[in-house]
C-alpha cells in the first residue's frame, strides 16, 4: 500500500467545506439538539471535524454496517455489525457518511432507522458520486460531488489503508 496518491480535494479545501457545512447545519438546527450518527469506519474523520465546528448541542453515536455481497444480492441490504448504543426516538438525527456511491447502504439504513421513531432523520455526506447512483436517497447535505473514481483518504480506505490521509485522493498504479 505504497502507491502514489493524486490529490483530488486538498486538505485546505476539505477543511473549508466542512466549516461551511457546520455553519449551515448549526443554522438549520438552531434551537435544537442534534444527534449525529457516525457510520464506521469511514466517517470517523468527517464526524470529528464536523462535530467540532457545530455551535448547537451535539450528541454522537456510532454504527457499523456491511453490505451483503453486491454481485449476488442486488437488493443492497446491509448487515449491522454494530448497532447504536442509544435510542433515537424523538431525536433530531443526522447520519454522517463518508461517501454515497450506489446509495444502497444509506437507502436501507434510513428505512431501518426510520422505524425507530426519530423526530427527524437526515443525511450528510462528505462525498457524493451521483453518476453511480442505483437507489435514490434523499441527501440533505453534500460536501463535494465527485466523478466516478475510486477515492481514498479522509476516512476512506483501499483495503483498509489510506484512511489517515488528510486529503481526498486517487491511488495511482
Ligand atoms: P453504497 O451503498 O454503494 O452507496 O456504498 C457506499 C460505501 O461504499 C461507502 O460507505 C464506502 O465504504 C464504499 N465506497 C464507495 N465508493 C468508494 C470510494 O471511492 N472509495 C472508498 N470507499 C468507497
Ligand atoms: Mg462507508
Amino acid at each position: 500500500m505504497t502507491g502514489k496518491v493524486r490529490v483530488m480535494i486538498s486538505e485546505a479545501q476539505v477543511n473549508e467545506r466542512i466549516k461551511e457545512l457546520a455553519e449551515q447545519i448549526s443554522r438549520d438546527y438552531e434551537g435544537k439538539h442534534i444527534h449525529l450518527i457516525c457510520i464506521l469506519k469511514g466517517s470517523v474523520f468527517f464526524t470529528c471535524e464536523l462535530a467540532k465546528r457545530l455551535t448547537i448541542p451535539v450528541t454522537i453515536d456510532f454504527m457499523s454496517v456491511s453490505s451483503y455481497g453486491s454481485e449476488t444480492v442486488s437488493s443492497g441490504r446491509v448487515r449491522i455489525l454494530k448497532d447504536l448504543d442509544e435510542s433515537i426516538a424523538g431525536k433530531e438525527v443526522l447520519i454522517l457518511e463518508d461517501i454515497i456511491d450506489s446509495g444502497n447502504t444509506l437507502a436501507h439504513l434510513t428505512n431501518l432507522l426510520g422505524t425507530r421513531s426519530p423526530e427527524s432523520l437526515s443525511i450528510c455526506t462528505l462525498l457524493d458520486k451521483p453518476d453511480r447512483r442505483v437507489t435514490d436517497v434523499d441527501v440533505k447535505y453534500v460536501g463535494f460531488e465527485i466523478p466516478d473514481e475510486f477515492v481514498v483518504g479522509y476516512g476512506l480506505d483501499y483495503d483498509q489503508y489510506y484512511r489517515n490521509l488528510p486529503y481526498v485522493g486517487v491511488v495511482e498504479q
